[in-house]
């Protein structure tokens, strides 16, 4: 098996280090200036974790591609972390959202824009209520709220390192059979074996011993993960435990906020899964912050029931921002206009050609990794064969492998999606974008094991 030469690794990591030191004067200069303003120098404490000295401040963004302050230009398949994947600034969300801007950002009243979004996310997802947030994570937080409320259960079932946002319950994971907070949970409010069920990705069994204590309010879950790199359920996966949540009284919230790259549906729709909640932020709005989450004519019911007009506003659902006109209008044209499903047409072999020029790679220099795509998106692993689940996943991250490959990648123009190897193709990427980031991986690995 090609094992990785260390010494070499870290040799070309200084390389290219220094060249993305040298080549980025500019932005090492704003980097320099924040660090007096902004808490470790950036607006965001993840901003500091991508590959290189510093991250790169960028001008300006369209379509796939954006600027740099230096003016080095790139091909984005990071997209924001998927919260670009309509590309950036499409053109027609622009005028969209500037008509909106002048007349009228929020109102703490409904626009007709909502309408138009809840009857197209009906038709999608099949669900048929929806409600808005401003995040993704907010959205799951008032599935799980709602389904602790309408079950009068305590716990949440999640996935070993699943991610869905900055949801409280989620930060667990599980190290044979304990959960407790994961690595680097900051400040739990109370340790997450309190709130919290993890079992592994693809294991029945775990899943229905779980669910047997009749204490699990709601299973929340990505269809695939996509946050510890692409993990796919194993075939009829989610039959199952869709039966086993319905047998012990347990509900479903399937978050769609990366996998609605499967397709205009996402997961929900491709593999025909009947989940009690949908959640979709990120993209829906292009980028403008908004989300939503979708309920069962069976939930909507059961809300109604416990959820009365007087308390509505004080309990815990909230968001003084959220449902804003402007939100909905980036909501409205983005769905009616941007991911279409003819934007999936194009996306989705975009996504298959990256597979195959990486998989082409992989095995030219027989390594021992893998690429996996799931629509419109494709990640590789560095592992022989594609991981079953979370655990299995992270233990075979290499933090040191993935800095190169990424410093590497941007080095020469192409911006991977940080904190792990995905790719993410938007309805602007080109076969020639996808066709330069075969080529530089190609030689990262020529670089690494030739
Ligand atoms: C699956 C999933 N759900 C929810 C979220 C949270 O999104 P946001 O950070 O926009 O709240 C993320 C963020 O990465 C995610 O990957």
């Amino acid at each position: 098996m090609t094992t990785i030469n260390r010494k070499k690794l870290k040799e070309l990591s200084m390389r290219e280090e220094h060249r993305f030191v040298a080549e980025h004067p500019r932005s090492a200069e704003l980097y320099a200036r924040a660090k007096n303003s902004l808490l470790g120098g950036v607006p965001m404490n993840w901003m500091k974790k991508w590959a290189g000295a510093f991250p790169i401040f960028v001008a300006h963004a369209k379509g796939a591609h954006f600027t740099d302050v230096d003016g080095r230009e790139y091909v984005d398949l990071c997209l924001g972390d998927t919260g670009a994947m309509t590309g950036h600034s499409p053109e027609v969300v622009a005028e969209a959202i500037a008509k909106r801007v002048r007349g009228g950002i929020t109102l703490m009243l409904p626009t007709e824009d909502s309408l138009w979004v809840g009857e197209e996310l009906k038709r999608r997802f099949g669900l048929p209520f929806w409600q808005f947030a401003l995040t993704a994570t907010d959205a799951n937080r008032f599935a799980i709220r709602i389904a602790r409320e309408i079950t009068q259960r305590s716990k949440v079932l999640v996935y070993n390192y699943c991610y869905h946002g900055t949801v409280d319950e989620s930060f667990a994971t599980v190290n044979e059979g304990v959960v407790g907070p994961r690595r680097g949970n900051i400040g739990p409010p109370v340790s997450p074996a309190e709130t919290t069920r993890v079992i592994e990705f693809n294991d029945l069994n775990a899943l229905e011993d779980a669910l047997k204590h009749h204490d699990v309010a709601v299973v929340l879950a990505e269809p695939a993960m996509t946050n510890v790199g692409i993990i796919l359920p194993d075939a009829g996966y989610w039959q199952a435990a869709r039966e086993l949540t319905r047998r012990y009284g347990a509900l479903l919230i399937a978050d769609e906020t990366h996998t609605i790259c499967a397709g205009p549906g996402g997961c929900t729709r491709e593999w025909k899964l009947e989940p009690d909640f949908v959640v979709f932020g990120k993209p829906i709005g292009s980028g403008i912050p908004g989300s939503t989450y979708g309920v069962s004519d069976e939930v909507a019911q059961r809300i109604t029931a416990r959820i009365h007009l007087e308390d509505c506003d004080v309990g815990g659902i909230g968001g003084t921002l959220a449902g804003n006109a402007l939100s909905l209008a980036a909501m409205r044209v983005t769905l009616e206009k941007v991911l279409t499903a003819a934007a999936f047409e194009k996306m989705i072999p975009l996504a298959k050609r990256f597979n195959e020029g990486v998989a082409g790679a992989i095995r030219e220099r027989a390594l021992p990794w893998n690429v996996i795509q799931l629509g419109a998106r494709a990640e590789y692993h560095f592992t022989k064969k594609p991981p079953r689940n979370g655990g299995e996943s992270a233990a075979a991250a290499d933090f040191e492998l993935e800095r190169f490959l990424h410093l590497h990648a941007l080095n020469r123009g192409v911006l991977l999606t940080p904190f792990h190897n995905m790719a993410l193709m938007s309805p602007a990427t080109t076969e020639a974008d996808v066709d330069l980031h075969t080529e530089i991986f190609a030689r990262a690995v020529t670089e690494l094991f030739g």
